[in-house]
């Protein structure tokens, strides 16, 4: 963000105001009403568009345990023509959670015999950063001794070349590093298999940057986690989404799988492989090596509450629909309470003490958790109830999210099936109700009074996921561009405007991957070296740095209606209490500026307030990767005094007024 300290005059128009026809915005900032949530503004992460492995897993090798389907896929057999050299999928039944590795065979070594792995779309290396390369291998027989590795460009240019030997009939981990004489996007790494003929067996190939976030080993993209941290998130839902539930219930995600050495968890096809026909991605499986630990890891390093949602039993029901008898729900049921342990329990209980092995002995403080995703109907109930019953009786405190399936406007029979669900929420009272909206832009601005008259004696709400598709909902042809950011920032208002209701609110998507996505609009896009924020993320992360601790009563005057030119200003207002100030959020859709009176009940503001603002010459701008700043928010200073003032909003434009007031 730019920080400016501009004359008054210049830019903003502040002025005492001169009783004009300009919209009113009065604040009753002597009355501050409910506290807002800590958690009012948070992230959902979804291994949606590479988001986990090609994406914030730093790991750069695809396929590292041949797991894959297709055990070589991601892999390509170098050889000179005519030379023997075979690749063999072998199965270690010891071994049920990683079974298969790769033997390699040499008849004829000739002069290059060796594997290639391409990574996700490439591998992005840079100039001098040290890269960890790690392999399992053990010979089987024969001469071969030594493993070099290379990375090359796609020209076939060496970045960085080391080898690694000491192999012998025993499986061992073998170590080196290789740092990169120039930065390229598009690496691939390269391993010759030196000494003679023979055989031998490799698994689990690594290759991980060194720059990770806070530098540690099977760790994260730091460019990516930044994004992510200077939201200053309340909580992080993981680890979907539909993920959760699976095309069949063989695909489901299930925590255990997740957890404990990363050479034992058990690699599943990523059920985004094969969802739309017009996006395949027969590439996308998920290694875990970004698993259930280091979710709730990375939600310490953010300061968000960790928010796990765990499958009840049900297959997605616009997939498969699967089901478990409720007879077999004990396992899921199981999952469940252990995760909790996993999370919160003492070092000597069974999962809390993998959890300290894994280098947490404190708890995770985990305090909620979500039953299943998008489900619905009576089937959902029936598999709720025994869960809920069984989390409760052990862990009373734990606070439970109920789904009311997926967007209403989307999925079959919608208005009825939240209908039913609601009236069961009433009933039954979980702590939380999690809505989904996926819709056009009109539909976010139009709805800015959607939670006014909701029920404030059932449960609160989760906004769990949402964001406005500029075509229509998942189509390949949607855009993060403005005018989807500065609808949402509308409807962000009438959230915040009933924040004593809803208590948790995330975009959703939240990565996509350049070349490798599946579902767009996402918050933040990413290629394999560089990330940036959409509009839609700076929308989130103005509200997200600035929810202020305490609702305060916003009348809104005088607003014109939608004209020729869109003109329509939505505005909340919160009181920090920790920093003495008013929080105001203006959204001007209009294509020309507008002046607005503010006027501060019962306080004196000033004399200077922080101005944020967003904005850009057309609703069809957006940030790309060429351009990734393009559109960011400005800050800056102005002049604020008088219990009335008034503000220039601009044309397209978000804005975040802070105002001290005594
Ligand atoms: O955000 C993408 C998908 O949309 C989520 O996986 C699912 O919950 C919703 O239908």
């Amino acid at each position: 963000m730019m920080k400016h300290v501009l004359s008054t005059a210049a830019v903003t128009g502040i002025s005492l105001c001169s009783a004009c026809a300009n919209p009113v915005i009065t604040i009753d900032a002597a009355k501050p009403g409910a506290e807002i949530s800590p958690t009012m503004y948070g992230i959902f992460f979804e291994d949606i568009n590479f988001a986990a492995d090609g994406g914030i897993y730093a790991e750069l090798v695809k396929n590292r345990s041949f797991e894959f389907d297709r055990p070589l896929r991601g892999w390509t057999v170098l050889k000179d023509e005519g030379l023997g050299v075979r690749t063999l999928p072998m199965h270690n039944e010891t071994n049920p959670r990683n079974p298969r590795f790769m033997r390699i065979q040499i008849d004829d070594p000739g002069s290059g015999a060796g594997l290639r792995n391409e990574g996700f779309r490439g591998m992005g290396v840079k100039q001098d950063v040290p890269c960890r390369f790690s392999i399992q291998a053990r010979k089987v027989g024969g001469d071969i001794s030594s493993i070099r590795v290379e990375l090359v460009t796609t020209n076939g240019d060496v970045l960085a070349s080391s080898t690694v030997d000491g192999l012998t009939d025993e499986w061992k981990t073998l170590k080196c590093e290789l740092t990169p004489d120039a930065t390229e996007s598009k690496a691939n790494l390269n391993l010759w298999f030196e000494g003679g003929k023979g055989l031998l067996d490799i698994d689990m190939v690594s290759l991980f940057p060194s720059d990770s976030w806070k530098g540690r080993e099977n760790g994260m993209r730091a460019d990516m986690v930044q994004l992510l941290a200077d939201m200053h998130p309340g909580f992080l839902r993981f680890p979907g989404g539909c993920i959760v539930e699976g095309f069949d219930l063989s695909q489901r995600y299930q925590w255990k799988n997740t957890v404990g050495d990363i050479d034992e968890r058990v690699v599943t096809i990523n059920r985004w492989n094969f969802e739309f026909s017009h996006r395949p991605t027969p590439d996308y499986y998920q290694s875990f090596g970004l698993g259930f630990y280091e979710y709730f890891l990375l939600s310490e390093d953010l300061g968000a509450e960790p928010m796990p949602i765990i499958n009840c039993g049900m297959a997605c029901q616009f997939n498969t629909g699967e089901l478990v008898g409720l007879d077999e729900l004990e396992p899921y049921i199981e999952d469940a309470l252990d995760l909790i342990e996993f999370a919160n329990g003492a070092t000597d209980t069974t999962w809390g003490s993998l959890r300290a092995a894994m280098g947490h002995p404190e708890p995770f403080e985990l305090k909620m958790m979500g039953i299943g995703n998008e489900q619905w109907g009576p089937q959902y109930i029936a598999r709720y109830l025994p869960m809920v019953k069984a989390i409760k009786e052990k862990y009373p405190d734990i606070q439970i999210i109920a789904a009311t399936g997926s967007d209403a406007s989307i999925f079959p029979n919608g208005e009825a099936e939240v209908e039913f669900l609601w009236k069961e929420w009433r009933r039954l009272q979980p702590e939380y109700v999690d809505e989904h909206f996926y819709r056009v832009p009109e539909w976010f601005i139009e709805n800015t009074h959607w939670y006014d008259d909701y029920d404030r004696n059932g449960p609160k709400l989760f906004v769990g996921e949402y964001a406005s598709q500029s075509v229509g909902v998942a189509s390949p042809e949607n855009r993060n561009i403005l005018k989807t950011a500065l609808y949402e920032a509308a409807f962000m208002t009438g959230m915040e405007r009933n924040a004593d209701l809803v208590r948790m609110t995330c975009y959703a998507p939240l990565f996509g991957h350049e070349e490798a996505w599946q579902w767009r609009p996402d918050m933040i896009w990413f290629d394999n070296l560089n990330a940036y924020g959409s509009v839609n993320y700076h929308v989130q992360k103005m509200f997200s740095r600035n929810p202020g601790t305490h609702m305060l009563d916003c009348e809104l005057q005088g607003a014109p209606e939608l004209n020729e030119h869109s003109t329509v200003l939505n505005a909340s207002a919160t009181l920090d209490t920790d920093a003495g100030e008013v929080i105001i959020k203006a959204v001007n859709v209009g294509d020309q500026p507008q002046t607005v009176s503010i006027k501060l009940k019962g306080v004196t503001g000033g004399p200077a307030m922080k101005v944020t603002t967003l904005s850009s010459a057309s609703l069809d701008d957006e940030n790309t990767i060429e351009s990734p700043m393009k559109i960011v928010p400005e800050e800056f200073l102005a002049d604020a005094k008088g219990p009335t003032l008034e503000y220039t909003l601009k044309p397209y434009s978000f804005t975040i007024l802070r105002i001290p007031v005594k």
